[in-house]
């Protein structure tokens, strides 16, 4: 490879830091590098290159027009069903971080396009409105006017538990689909799993498309020495770019441009998850089996309803080597 003209990016999620590296030179070491090493060179995954002129545009800001992605076509976005049936869910972990957030509010919208209602959130509950306001409009305008916020006097909405109790497993909503309510509210926790919305994946990534506006110069460049981080001392010698400011916007917009390849080293990371079904149209991700990591979320998950099924699980054998299964 010839690292002068260009970059190999596969970024690696670590849980709730979410930090990206770029890595630029994969050598020996650390099992899991090896294997990454490995199906490169087997070329089983897309290349793992770009152009280093790009990731200095999107650094300085430059040309961050130019590095959209071509997907971003218009699609369809409101449902205005025409009977103004509505759907609500109890938005429970509105409050989290932001995986958490966009699972619930992704999910509704899945659940409403699957219902055929309108998706509605509560506009009298001052919670709701704080969070859309303030943490999800100015990353993801577009996601919030996907909601009707309305007054529904509560007498009018019918309850129905779903979802209930666990955070990763998925309880199918089409058995809410001959409901002739006309306001259902879904009394639920989490709704993490892709089942809700994967049928309206490519409007969740124009929803969730990074804010061109935004002032991406603080991520640092390839070898600058501007900021610290450790490198764990078995690994190989590599050059990382930095998202240093940890925000959530920069990193998801980061992965969506440069990852080819994603790698989830906390298997229940709900951001981890965010950056890898956001990252570059045909990405590979990686995640590692909840089963080792002891992770106390695996009691709540059933694997095949969080992780979608074109990710590769890595697991370690008896002898201590990783491997995909
Ligand atoms: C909307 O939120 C308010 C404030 O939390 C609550 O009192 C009201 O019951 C909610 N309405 C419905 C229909 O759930
Ligand atoms: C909904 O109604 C249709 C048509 O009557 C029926 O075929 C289907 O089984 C019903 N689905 C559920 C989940 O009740
Ligand atoms: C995008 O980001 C800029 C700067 O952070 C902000 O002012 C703006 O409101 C955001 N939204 C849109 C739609 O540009
Ligand atoms: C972006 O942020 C950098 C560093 O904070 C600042 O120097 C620069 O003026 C900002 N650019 C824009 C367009 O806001
Ligand atoms: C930074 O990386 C570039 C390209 O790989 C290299 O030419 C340059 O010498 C490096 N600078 C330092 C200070 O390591
Ligand atoms: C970077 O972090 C390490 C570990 O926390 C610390 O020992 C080292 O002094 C730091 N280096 C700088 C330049 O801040």
């Amino acid at each position: 490879m010839r690292v002068n003209y260009y970059i190999m990016v596969f970024c690696l999620v670590f849980g709730i830091f979410a930090n990206i590296y770029v890595i630029v030179k994969l050598n020996i070491g650390f099992s899991i590098f090896e294997l990454f090493q490995k199906i490169q060179e087997a070329k089983q995954t897309p290349k793992c290159e770009i152009d280093v002129d790009n990731l200095l545009n999107f650094i300085e800001n430059r040309h961050f027009l130019e590095l959209q992605e071509k997907e971003l076509k218009e699609l369809g976005t409101t449902y205005d069903n025409p009977d103004g049936r509505t759907v609500q869910t109890m938005m429970f972990a509105i409050s989290a971080g932001l995986g958490n957030k966009l699972f619930e509010v992704i999910s509704l919208l899945g659940i409403a396009e699957t219902l055929q209602r309108n998706p509605v959130m509560n506009a009298t509950n001052a919670e709701y409105i704080r969070v859309l306001s303030q943490s999800l409009q100015p990353v993801f305008p577009k996601l919030v006017e996907q909601f009707d916020l309305r007054i529904i006097p509560y007498p009018s909405v019918t309850h129905q538990q779903t979802n209930w109790g666990a955070c990763c497993r998925f309880d199918d909503p089409r058995k809410f689909i001959n409901r002739t309510e006309q306001h259902l509210m879904l009394d639920g926790h989490y709704f993490q799993s892709y089942k809700y919305f994967d049928h309206i994946r490519p409007q969740v990534r124009q929803w969730l498309a990074p804010n061109k506006t935004d002032n991406y110069t603080y991520i640092k460049k390839p070898n600058g020495t501007a900021y610290n981080y450790s490198i764990p001392t078995v690994s190989p010698k590599y050059t990382t770019v930095l998202t240093p400011t940890l925000t959530p916007e920069i990193d998801l917009a980061f992965s969506r441009l440069f990852c080819d390849v994603t790698l989830i080293t906390a298997p229940s990371s709900t951001f981890g998850w965010w950056l890898s079904y956001l990252a570059k149209r045909n990405a590979k991700t990686y995640y590692r089996d909840i089963v080792e990591s002891k992770d106390g979320v695996l009691h709540e998950m059933r694997q095949e309803d969080f992780y979608p099924p074109s990710w590769t699980k890595l697991w370690t054998d008896p002898s201590g080597s990783i491997r995909k299964s």
